[in-house]
């Protein structure tokens, strides 16, 4: 063997050498193409009207159900940490077939937003719209036969909307996955005067395994059957380009792709195709898997959410609805500290 075959010429010279801006962490920073901030989160809060004091999840560690009386002080910590939105939702007193407390004026959801409004007027409210957390089935819509009915729902769904809008949320977001669920929704509100409520629609919701945890949390596993009636197959991206463009005629403001992770091509191809801001939703599954990995000490819990989250973002997700909001928060403040 020759081993002048194994030299680097003298005469070599690379055209190009990516590594350069790779030598300090100051030059990494200052060509770094996406930046993840505290103000592109939202934070996910459920309020339990069942409860005196916090109890937590136990497969999503850090998260709590709250009373009504400690939300204040979740709220106090949210501003604190410069977060701007949080999404709410709510486990009622009572459960049955139409999930009427959903949509009561003094529900549990509607009380909560009234609480955030006082304590925090500049903190973006949305509010979950679905009924599966209410009703005694479980399911996110009216069932009859067996069947969950799309048209029957989008009254209900109307009707959870403009107590929420009453209560003073400024985002609603539909999550039933019923069809023509925004323009309902937007009709209901305009014809009530609430014309500056925004629709947050979860767009491109797949029925997923990855939301085993929260249904744990809000009690929201239905007694029978699936969600894949209405919930999207997640083989699916071409569909979910579909849901989105019907959404945004309908009148959605915000689109939504959930769950994220699994769902970065969604994501992606959203962003390119459409112009309205685009959430998504790091969802319970996937919250559930860095803890337990990180408290197992197999991955390093901090590294591993940033790096996700900072996926997310740069698949093109404008608002990246998370439980690690607050914690992620804290990390990058303590970054530029
Ligand atoms: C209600 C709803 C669900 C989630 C958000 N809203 C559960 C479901 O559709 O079964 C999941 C959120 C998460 O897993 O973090 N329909």
């Amino acid at each position: 063997m020759k081993s002048e075959l194994y030299e680097v010429p003298e005469e070599f010279q690379l055209a190009e050498r990516p590594r350069r801006l790779r030598r300090l962490q100051s030059l990494r920073l200052l060509v770094r193409e996406t930046r993840l901030s505290s103000s592109d989160l939202m934070y996910p809060i459920f309020v339990d009207r069942r409860i005196t004091k916090r109890e937590e999840i136990p497969s999503m560690p850090g998260i709590h159900r709250l009373s009504l009386p400690e939300l204040e002080d979740e709220i106090n910590e949210v501003t604190a940490l410069k977060i701007p939105a949080i999404l709410i939702f709510g486990l009622p007193r009572q459960k049955d077939p139409l999930g009427s407390e959903a949509y009561a004026s003094d529900g549990i959801v509607q009380q909560a937003i009234r609480t955030v409004k006082r304590v925090a007027p500049q903190l973006v409210v949305a509010a979950d719209i679905c009924l599966c957390q209410y009703t005694d089935h479980g399911h996110c819509g009216v069932v009859r036969g067996g069947t969950v009915e799309n048209d029957e729902t989008l009254k209900l769904l109307s009707r959870i909307a403009v107590s929420q809008a009453e209560a003073g949320a400024d985002i609603v977001g539909p999550s039933a996955m019923m069809d023509g669920q925004v323009r309902a929704i937007r009709t209901a509100l305009d014809g009530r005067g609430f014309h500056d409520t925004s629709i947050m629609s979860y767009s491109a919701k797949y029925a997923s395994a990855f939301y085993g945890p929260f249904r744990e949390a809000a009690e929201a596993t239905p007694l029978w059957g699936d969600r894949r009636s209405y919930q999207m197959d997640p083989p699916n991206r071409r569909e979910a380009m579909r849901e989105i463009a019907m959404d945004i005629d309908e009148g959605a403001d915000i689109v939504m792709v959930k769950p994220a992770l699994s769902y970065l091509d969604v994501i992606r191809e959203a962003r390119a195709r459409f112009q309205v801001p685009l959430a998504a939703y790091n969802v319970s599954g996937e919250y559930a898997m860095i803890k337990a990995a990180g408290q197992n000490g197999w991955l390093n819990e901090k590294l591993v959410a940033l790096e996700v989250l900072t996926a997310i973002k740069r698949a093109g997700a404008n608002v990246i609805i998370t439980y690690f909001a607050k914690e992620v928060a804290q990390w990058l403040q303590e970054a530029n500290q």
